[in-house]
């Protein structure tokens, strides 16, 4: 399994931009005021540098902006040419920019704001083809938001793991999970949310299939949540913005449109140097009655 190897990846921010540093060679880059939606009649720059004897992989972990006003345009830093625009509703796309240093320009126009995006960016030496981790995690977060996402996602998870997410806030708050893509083999690979620290918290839900799940929320500082996968057929899994809030922020946090909150995936080639930025909507809503809380427990 090829991990890459990182050299720097430095970030020049520019206002509205989170600031990050990153000695690892991955991070993840958001739109302006992520979570919350992006302002009108914005342009603004921020750069992305890995190692010159790299390239950029980008994961698209959620991105919405208004189709075609409001895109992402990313310019080659070292000729100001532009690669490529993306716009519109492309959560789960992956792509490779053959540099090693990019613009990320942020353009919208003066109606009509979306939340934008979070896309992963890892570094991939030259030569080398990006490969999924494989790996089953047992993450802690504590940050006021962020992005999980099954083992490989968009790519698909394994077969037989049993990973957990615990999301941890300050006593007074309350943490919400919005899921922006979804699709698991129905009743045998499934998600457990719990309203807790681990799985002797009452059941916020539990999910499994190709579903459109509503936004979850605690009544206490931590979530719980569990994914497990059976011996057999593995698909693409979830990807779940959490968020820290107030007991009394009732507040809907970057506003998509509704049918946007779950979206499909197309399943991406891992071919270096390509790019796959297909995505199609879900065909149906497949709700199969499967009662799994059992297997929560
Ligand atoms: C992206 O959009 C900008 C602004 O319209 C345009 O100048 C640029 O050529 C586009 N890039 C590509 C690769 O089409
Ligand atoms: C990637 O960039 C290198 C040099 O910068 C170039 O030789 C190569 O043709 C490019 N590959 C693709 C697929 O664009
Ligand atoms: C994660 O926790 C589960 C039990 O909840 C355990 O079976 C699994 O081995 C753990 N995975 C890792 C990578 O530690
Ligand atoms: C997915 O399932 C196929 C068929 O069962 C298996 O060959 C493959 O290794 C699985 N992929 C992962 C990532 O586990
Ligand atoms: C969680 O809170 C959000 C924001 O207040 C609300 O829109 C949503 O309906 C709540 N979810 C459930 C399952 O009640």
């Amino acid at each position: 399994m090829f991990k890459s190897l990182v050299l720097s990846v430095l970030f020049l921010t520019v206002e509205g931009f989170r600031v990050m540093n990153d000695v690892d060679s991955k991070g993840v880059t958001y739109s302006p005021n992520y979570p919350d939606n992006y302002d009108n009649n914005m342009n603004v720059d921020s750069s992305i540098e890995v190692a010159p004897n790299s390239y950029i992989h980008l994961t698209f972990l959620d991105f919405n902006t208004e189709d075609p006003y409001d895109y992402l345009n990313i310019i080659d830093a070292n000729t100001g040419v532009s690669i490529v625009n993306f716009t519109g509703s492309l959560t789960g796309t992956t792509y490779d920019l053959n540099v090693s240093r990019v613009t990320f320009r942020f353009v919208s126009d003066l109606t009509t704001t979306y939340r934008g995006y979070a896309i992963r960016f890892e570094s991939i030496l030259d030569g080398m083809t990006y490969e999924p981790d494989n790996t089953c995690p047992n993450e802690t977060h504590s940050d006021s938001f962020g992005i999980i996402s099954s083992p490989n996602w968009p790519l698909n998870y394994p077969d037989n793991i049993a990973c957990s997410y615990l999301l941890t806030a300050p006593a007074d708050r309350v943490i919400s999970l919005e899921f922006l893509a979804f699709d698991t083999e129905p009743e045998y690979d499934y998600v457990c949310v719990y309203d807790g620290s681990d799985k002797t918290a009452p059941l916020l839900g539990v999910f499994s299939g190709v579903e459109a799940i509503p936004i979850l929320n605690t009544t206490g500082p931590n979530m719980f949540i569990y994914f497990s996968s059976d011996l057999v057929s593995n698909y693409s899994g979830f990807s779940a913005l959490y968020l820290v809030r107030s007991d009394q922020d009732n507040s809907r946090h970057g506003v998509v449109p509704s049918f946007l909150q779950t979206i499909g995936y197309q399943k991406t080639t891992t071919s270096p140097r390509s790019s796959t930025t297909g995505i199609k909507p879900l065909a149906s809503k497949v709700r199969n009655g499967f009662d799994a809380s059992i297997r929560c427990k």
